[in-house]
């Protein structure tokens, strides 16, 4: 496994392999590695001949420091666990490698974007969309693979892609839940034990109430914050807050997933 943080060597490795034949699957995460992630590393590794994961704590997507500062941080068990599962390369850049501009150049979509998870973190999605970008445009893969537990991300990229002509294909992959249904994510292991068990009842309310009105008066009565619950084009979406900890999910509306 090559881990590598310096753009411009990658392009020229990227263009031998291409010349090779050699198909790339690019994976974008931001560490703290569970089974949802693994879940998109394993479709790459099968779906392509090489494998490229990156690890960017990316500082323009939070709105704020605190909530930056908190992130969970696990490098070397990342970089171990990639090592197991046959991941080719990891690219690990730095603040300075990605935004040599200080973030002067941004991507911005003006309609979803400030809807429901952007409605409640300002300028969020502004930082998703341009490292999206970004890395898109260095590391030139046949195949990049968002997870379906981040929608609205996952609609946002599609339409960046499509408008901006970039040539790499979107592969979305079905949420990964725990058990008792609750989405794996990095922010449940912020979650005291009791607030754990009580987290499983935000994806089987999500999933059986008969609006999504009626899901968040369900919710709240439950003793969660609620932030949106919304049901667009055919899922549900929702964002609640579980004493500091926010989680977020979606369920298609024709059948639990
Ligand atoms: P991160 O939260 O690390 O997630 C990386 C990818 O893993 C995303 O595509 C996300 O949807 C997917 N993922 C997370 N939990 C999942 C689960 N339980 N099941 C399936 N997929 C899951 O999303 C980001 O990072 C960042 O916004 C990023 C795209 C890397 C840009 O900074």
């Amino acid at each position: 496994m090559t881990i590598f943080d310096e753009p411009m060597l990658w392009r020229t490795k990227r263009l031998a392999q291409s010349r090779a034949g050699l198909t790339l699957g690019f994976v974008p995460t931001m560490g703290a590695l569970h089974e949802g992630h693994l879940s998109l590393v394993r479709r790459s590794l099968v779906e392509n001949d090489r494998t490229l994961v990156s690890i960017f704590v990316n500082p323009t997507q939070f709105e704020n420091s605190t909530d930056l500062a908190r992130y969970p941080k696990t490098l070397e068990t990342d970089l171990a666990t990639l090592r197991d599962e046959g991941v080719h390369f990891v690219f690990l850049p730095s603040d300075s490698d990605l935004y040599p501009d200080g973030y002067r150049y941004r991507v911005t979509e003006t309609t979803l974007s400030n809807v429901m998870e952007g409605a409640h973190r300002h300028g969020h999605f502004d930082g998703v969309l341009t490292v999206v970008f970004k890395l898109l445009q260095i590391i030139s893969s046949d195949r990049v693979y968002f997870g379906e537990k981040d929608w609205q991300q996952l609609m946002l990229v599609r339409g960046m892609v499509e408008s901006f002509f970039i040539s790499t294909t979107i592969v979305a992959c079905r949420t990964v839940r725990e058990a008792d249904g609750l989405a794996v994510s990095s922010r449940n292991r912020l979650l005291d034990p009791e607030q754990r068990t009580h987290a499983s009842c935000f994806y089987r309310v999500l999933s059986e109430a008969a609006t999504a009105d009626a899901a968040a008066r369900d919710l709240r009565a439950l003793g969660f914050v609620v932030d949106y619950v919304e049901d667009r084009d055919g899922r549900r979406l929702g964002a609640v807050r579980l004493g500091d900890v926010r989680l977020i999910d979606n369920v298609s509306r024709g059948g639990r997933q």
